[in-house]
């Protein structure tokens, strides 16, 4: 106990001294307050977030090994911009988080990583089934203690919480059904993944189909009575390859089916490029407000289906209609930063101009 007192102790010096920015204030919490909110998934792993466009930007939740966050970092709290970390749980330890215990060893795990990196706040990243009422309550109780811990640390501090695209489709079905409700109320605001959504098992479909965000808001807020402004929408920066073993139109190629077939993700940037190897244009599924196309490669075929700027002013303007808290995406490491082609160096201004555009609406 006295080792741990010592360790906390040094931890918390740290916090405060040697800040790595070049002005030593710029490694105390962000305590500025925003209304609506821009969130900004980043990888940190490059200086590719110089080519982000700031001005709205309220949270960069760091993903990965994020090496070189520290200039981000820097950056973003001269803005008043929070910086904070996405942290997890294994599924293999679901079955301890009826242990009290066990809860205050994971919490402290992820301030003390926070805190020791001196950022803002924690974004909670659980996914896997938790077929047990008493995993859905420790998961419950995981985030109120957490929520607690934080803020008693520092009010400023920000706790927030990926939630699957449907609270019931992904929820129970597939067996993890957390108690979203209850989340929501230990936790500043909730990032609803709106992706991963290729439900289809028999045709290429799309990633973040525009009617099954409808129904899934609808579920949130009106089933589950959560407030809109506990939510911020999660759009994708990257769509689907889908590999077609058969049409089962061959006229115009519109309808692939991957039975059996691999797929893969690929960012936005990539699905821009093999877009010039498109037959038969760029078209558009209705059902899901989505673009997609075909290539032909080494005798196979491929399809892809994405989301661009004409899809996500569907998904914006949803957010927006909705009243939600915010809007944000996964990730805007998707793009291509470093292009001199007068094309591309477009296609990544507009889908940063396209949030924007929105974001002074709401
Ligand atoms: C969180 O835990 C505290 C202390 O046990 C309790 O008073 C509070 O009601 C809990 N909040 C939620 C949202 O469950
Ligand atoms: C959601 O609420 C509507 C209206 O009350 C109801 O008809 C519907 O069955 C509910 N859906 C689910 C999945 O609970
Ligand atoms: C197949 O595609 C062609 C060209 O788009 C279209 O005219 C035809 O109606 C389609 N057939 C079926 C069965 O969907
Ligand atoms: C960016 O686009 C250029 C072509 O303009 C390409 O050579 C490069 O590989 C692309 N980079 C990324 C990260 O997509
Ligand atoms: C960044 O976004 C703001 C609006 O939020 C806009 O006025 C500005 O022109 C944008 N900057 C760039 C470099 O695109």
């Amino acid at each position: 106990a006295c080792l741990y007192g010592l360790l906390m102790l040094v931890l918390y010096a740290d916090a405060y001294s040697d800040c790595f920015c070049k002005d030593p204030n710029m490694c105390k919490p962000v305590t500025k307050k925003y209304e609506k909110e821009l969130v900004v998934f980043s990888s940190a792993k490059d200086n590719t977030w110089t080519q982000y466009n700031w001005t709205q930007i309220t949270n960069v939740i760091l993903t990965g090994t994020h090496e070189l966050y520290k200039e981000l970092y820097c950056y973003a709290h001269s803005k008043g911009v929070r910086v904070t970390i996405l942290v997890g749980l294994s599924v293999n330890d679901f079955p301890k988080l009826q242990q009290p215990l066990f809860r205050k060893q994971v919490l402290t795990g992820w301030i003390n990583k926070m805190q020791s990196l001196k950022l803002d706040g924690l974004n909670i990243d659980i996914e896997g089934a938790a077929y047990t009422t008493d995993i859905v309550d420790g998961i419950s109780a995981l985030t109120n203690e957490t929520n607690i811990a934080l803020k008693s640390l520092n009010p400023s501090y920000l706790l927030t919480w990926d939630v699957p695209y449907s609270p019931i489709l992904v929820g129970c079905f597939s067996g993890y059904c957390f108690d979203y409700v209850a989340i929501s109320k230990s936790t500043d605001y909730m990032i609803v993944m709106d992706y991963d959504a290729t439900i289809d098992i028999l045709f290429a479909s799309a990633n973040s189909p525009l009617w099954l965000l409808k129904e899934s808001y609808n579920l949130y807020l009106h089933n589950f009575s959560i407030n809109p402004n506990q939510l911020v929408m999660a759009v994708p920066w990257y769509g689907y390859d889908y590999t077609c073993s058969k049409f089962f139109n061959h006229t115009d190629h519109n309808l692939c089916l991957i039975a059996g077939a691999p797929n893969s993700q690929r960012a936005f940037a990539d699905i821009n490029q093999k877009f010039i190897q498109n037959q038969g244009g760029l078209k558009w599924d209705t059902r899901s407000s989505t673009p997609f196309f075909t290539t032909l490669t080494d005798g196979v075929y491929h399809q892809f289906w994405y989301d661009n700027v004409q899809s996500l002013k569907i998904k914006y303007e949803l957010a927006f209609a909705l009243n939600l808290r915010g809007i944000g995406m996964w990730t805007a490491d998707e793009l291509n930063y470093t292009s001199t082609d007068a094309t591309v160096m477009k296609q990544t201004k507009d889908m940063w101009d396209t949030l924007s555009e929105y974001l002074e609406k709401m």
